[in-house]
């Protein structure tokens, strides 16, 4: 299965060919002042967990939420669009997560295999992203 974000770009930017990967890294690092961010976090076992989001860019369309080292499929946990309060979910959703209005992720009752980098993507208008991770990190109590 295809990552969506990825399909989603290729189609918008068919005639860039090799400059794609340029165009690209033009894109997720913008040369914006206050930078978004996912503020790390640490909990201790059981207890629920907002990883928020600050500096949010002004017009976001949507939230994509992963876990892991990687942008791909199987570590996707889900994404929101702006309008709607339901969203899509991967095989990183568990049953336990939630993407907020604003962008946050809430993950209920956290264990020690929860703690990861996170990353999220904030989907701009004109098919624009800005990609941001943070960290969460698990105590047994
Ligand atoms: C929290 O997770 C643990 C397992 O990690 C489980 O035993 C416990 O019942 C869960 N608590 C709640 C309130 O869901």
């Amino acid at each position: 299965m295809e990552f969506p974000a990825a399909s989603a770009l290729r189609g918008n930017f068919p005639w860039l060919g090799l400059l794609l990967a340029d165009f690209l890294l033009t894109l997720w690092i913008p040369p914006t002042t206050a930078q978004f961010a996912i503020v790390s976090t640490s909990a201790v076992e059981g207890q629920d967990v907002i990883l928020h989001l600050r500096n949010t860019p002004p017009n976001v369309r949507g939230f994509i939420w992963f876990r892991g080292e990687e942008l791909n499929y199987h570590n996707f946990i889900g994404s929101r669009p702006w309008y709607s309060s339901e969203y899509l979910t991967g095989p990183q959703y568990s049953g336990r997560e939630e993407i907020n209005l604003e962008g946050s992720l809430t993950i209920r009752n956290v264990t020690v295999k929860d703690q990861d980098i996170y990353f999220v993507v904030a989907v701009l208008p004109n098919s624009q992203r800005d990609i941001e991770f943070g960290w969460l990190r698990v105590y047994r109590e």
